[in-house]
């Protein structure tokens, strides 16, 4: 008999009109689905309420910073080890970990059309395509990048990943997200964090889903600090959304997936491993609609760096030097005087993947399309395309508005190394490197 309990009326919270979600970025939340089956005032109880089993999730060291110091008790039916089998290597599909060195490409900037839907039914874990990977996942330090494009439900199937954190950018279809914490949905202009450890399973509301995923090996992702813009904007902490707890009481074969090592691995189960009834703590997934990113920039004149649109940032032990940033390009209006407004030439020690959620990015007119997605690799040159170029030099500079576009990126200190499979992809487009060369000759030494 499947029985699903819904989170408990009492523990529901409105939040920005979306019931089920306690707000904040890393509280110290609390959350139970059935009255008193959180402990009160200590975490191990000799006996917890309901017959629950207690259980720590670390995603910090224990020794951790205080700042930096992650973790949450669980109170659940079975412990994970309980949850647990004699597992077996998993199909892998073309979901790829770093250290990957499967092609040899000549250095030059590189962009894809969106990715199809599969014919045959596919799961959100199956659908994950690597596109880059970078760093080491065994040293903790770098990213993986995959698209998705999902047409199945997981039933009775979970997953959790034990190499990094996965940070979704729904596209296509919202995403219906089954954790051990709670049930968070994403539709696209939201993201959603599922940290390292935690178990899901993906549900696809509309049928199918297409997005982007930044796999992120290295120190969990957090909020920027703001330096001199003060306590407010960028991304505010109270539009995180973390679910409030719901369980699955459900006793019948299921089949948990772990990735592990870089290697995809399958056991059996005889129930839900999503059975946690009550859970209090600072490590837990979370949601974030990007719009309601407050962007700060240039109000005379000049092009900021794209730091500004910093969404959530994975540091490294190198202070300014992010395993990976997260940035949003979202509407915001550009008022700067004698100015190129657009993104300037440039080459970065950083490497930059970008895609786009919806709308059409103003250095990029033709060709970057929602759904696709670009690499400008660590120390290769790009900037505005030759379109983009003579309008931005010829605009009339009165105060305009960007708006009805979602661009992002995943920016990385690592080099990103492309896949075989994305270096074979027939979306890949073949002549995107030779924009740069329809940028003319304009100098004229006579005239200043
Ligand atoms: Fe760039």
């Amino acid at each position: 008999m499947n029985v699903v309990v819904r989170p408990a009326e009492a523990s529901s919270v409105e939040s920005g009109n979306q019931p089920g979600y306690m707000t904040g970025f890393g509280n110290g939340f609390e959350s139970e689905a059935l009255p008193g089956a959180l402990p009160v005032g200590r975490n191990s109880p000799q006996r917890c309420a309901y017959g629950l089993y207690a259980e720590q999730l670390s995603g910090a060291p224990f020794t951790a910073p205080r700042a930096r110091n992650e973790r949450s008790w669980l109170y659940r039916i079975r412990p994970t080890v309980a949850h647990w089998g004699r597992f077996s290597r998993a199909a892998q599909g073309l979901w790829r970990t770093a250290p990957c060195a499967e092609t040899e490409l000549p250095p030059a900037p590189m962009r894809w059309d969106p990715v199809g839907f599969p014919e045959s039914p596919t799961s959100f874990i199956e659908a994950m395509h690597t596109i880059t990977t970078a760093g080491d996942a065994a040293a903790m330090a770098g990213i993986a990048v995959h698209v998705y494009a999902a047409t199945r439900s997981m039933q009775d199937e979970y997953f959790y990943n034990a190499d990094g954190e996965l940070l979704i950018v729904p596209q296509d279809g919202g995403l219906r997200l089954c954790t051990e914490f709670g049930v968070i949905e994403a539709l696209p202009g939201e993201i959603a964090v599922i940290p390292r450890g935690v178990k899901f399973r993906a549900e696809l509301p509309d049928g199918r889903a297409r997005g982007y995923v930044c796999e992120n090996y290295g120190g969990a992702f957090t909020l920027p600090e703001r330096g001199p813009i003060g306590a407010n904007c960028l991304a505010n902490p109270r539009d995180f959304l973390t679910p409030v707890a719901a369980y699955e009481d459900r006793e019948g074969p299921a089949r948990l997936f772990v990735k592990w090592g870089g290697t995809l691995w399958q056991a059996d189960l005889a129930q839900s491993p999503l059975d946690v009834v009550a859970w209090h703590g600072n490590y837990a997934p979370y949601k974030y609609d990007l719009r309601r990113f407050s962007p700060v920039g240039p109000l005379l004149f000049d092009h900021a760096d794209p730091s500004i649109f910093t969404v959530l940032t994975s540091p490294s032990e190198t202070p300014g030097t992010a395993n990976v940033d997260f940035v949003c390009f979202p509407d915001r209006w550009m008022v700067s005087e004698n100015t190129f407004r657009p993104p300037w030439y440039h080459m970065n020690i950083m490497s930059e993947f970008m895609g786009l959620i919806y709308g059409q990015y103003d250095a990029k007119p033709r060709g970057f399309v929602p759904g696709g997605f670009s690499l400008h690799n660590t120390m290769l040159p790009h900037g505005p395309d030759v379109d983009a170029f003579e309008a931005a030099s010829q605009a009339d500079l009165a105060p305009h508005k960007l708006a009805g576009s979602m661009a992002f990126m995943f920016e990385t200190r690592f080099p990103q190394r492309v896949t075989s499979h994305a270096a074979e992809l027939p979306e890949l487009q073949p002549d995107y490197g030779d924009y740069g060369h329809r940028l003319v000759k304009k100098f004229n030494p006579a005239q200043a």
